[in-house]
């Protein structure tokens, strides 16, 4: 049966990237039907808005989902609906696509690239389950408003239901029961009523789903700290949404380079996922050709993998790429001079 893939290329280096992932399927399976439409900021200036719902619509018809990256400069005045982010918003919202599935992994090749010594990252091979459709991105109140005398107030709104938390909280046991049997469930449960919610949920699905699997709390801060103190401690960790976006970034750089950090935002069985690069627009090298390509390609391979029932060609695909490093392909953020299209052509020559 034709499998369909919805490219949203979106704003700054996202078209670049894209533009490699296209490369990369025709070549891997030339009958995946790829659509195409625009998202973010160039969607906003094209249609007035950053998703249309068509997009939306046809988004949850597909079978996967992928995003390039979103926002940038140009839009940094705009009313806050309106920004190329409140439409990732609004599509993992809609999509429903509560657990997003961040793998850190260090390349043999690429353990001299990290910000941290060989010794600490050589093997490392983690994976960070972040709640994607809750918690402070969503949580009302929020907004400013004038509360006189010139002084003005700002409302963000951290709320979590029971049922938010355990069924990411699942996806992290199940994850970790093919992996390493560990799973560290990061919050701040010393200070948030979110966090203490989180603890108690967690400790409960554990126990009554999932004895087999390691259980460890640990405070999101300390969590941030041994990431850089010693990674390899960690197999699964899964958080909230906001933590899971700040720890995620913290893992890029044990691997080398947030240009590396692929992801899968996946709902409900059956439902399409949405995959997107963990990194953003990059507006400070977008149009130079110069941004690096396998975060874009290692989220296709996810999607290969976890929506588009080929775990073959996820496998040929995620060889190829160990394949390019290995050969001493290296994109500038990784300490090379080659480009996004050099490191395409990288690729599709290891396959
Ligand atoms: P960023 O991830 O865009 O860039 C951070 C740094 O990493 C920059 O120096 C950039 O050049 C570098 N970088 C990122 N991706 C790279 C790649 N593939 N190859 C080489 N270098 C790469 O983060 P930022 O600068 O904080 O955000 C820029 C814009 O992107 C903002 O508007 C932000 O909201 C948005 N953003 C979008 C996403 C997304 O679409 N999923 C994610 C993060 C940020
Ligand atoms: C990410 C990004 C997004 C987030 C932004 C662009 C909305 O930083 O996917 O990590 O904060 O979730
Ligand atoms: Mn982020």
């Amino acid at each position: 049966m034709t499998k369909t893939l919805l490219l949203l290329p979106g704003d700054g280096i996202g078209p670049e990237v894209i533009a490699e992932v296209r490369r990369v399927a025709r070549a891997l399976w030339p009958d995946l039907a790829l659509e195409e439409a625009p998202f973010g900021g160039a969607a906003l200036d094209a249609g007035g808005e950053p998703v249309s719902d068509a997009t939306v619509a046809r988004a949850k018809t597909v079978d996967a989902v992928l995003m390039g990256a979103v926002g940038g400069p140009k839009w940094a005045g705009v009313a806050r609906h309106l920004r190329p982010e409140a439409g990732l918003l609004r599509l993992r919202k809609e999509m429903e696509v509560f657990a997003n599935i961040r793998p850190a992994l260090c390349f043999a090749a690429l353990a001299d690239a990290s910000a941290l010594k060989r010794e600490i990252v050589e093997g490392l091979d983690i994976v960070i389950v972040r709640e994607l459709t809750g918690g402070v991105y969503f949580g009302e109140p929020r907004g400013i408003e004038d509360i006189g005398g010139g002084e003005k107030r700002g409302v963000d709104t951290q709320v979590y239901t029971s049922n938010e938390i355990r069924r990411v909280a699942r996806v992290a046991f199940e994850l970790a029961r093919k992996r390493g049997g560990l799973v560290h469930s990061a919050e701040k449960s010393n200070v948030m009523e979110t966090g203490l919610l989180w603890r108690e949920e967690v400790t409960k699905l554990h126990a009554a789903d999932y004895a087999d699997v390691k259980l460890e709390h640990i405070l999101a801060d300390n969590c941030a700290m041994q990431l850089v103190k010693a990674p390899r401690q960690f197999d699964v960790i899964v958080t909230d949404n906001l933590f899971g976006d700040i720890l995620s970034d913290e893992a890029a750089m044990l691997t080398g380079s947030i240009g590396l950090l692929p992801s899968a935002a996946l709902g409900e069985a059956g439902k399409p996922g949405l995959y997107e690069p963990v990194h953003g627009s990059a507006p400070d090298i977008a149009g130079q050709g110069l941004a690096n390509p396998l975060a874009a390609i290692l989220s296709f391979e996810m999607a290969l993998r976890l929506s588009l029932g080929r775990a073959d060609l996820a496998d040929r695909l995620s060889a190829a790429v160990k394949t390019a490093l290995d050969k001493g392909a290296r994109t500038r953020d990784l300490g090379g001079a080659m480009g996004t299209r050099e490191m395409g052509d990288a690729v599709l020559a290891a396959l």
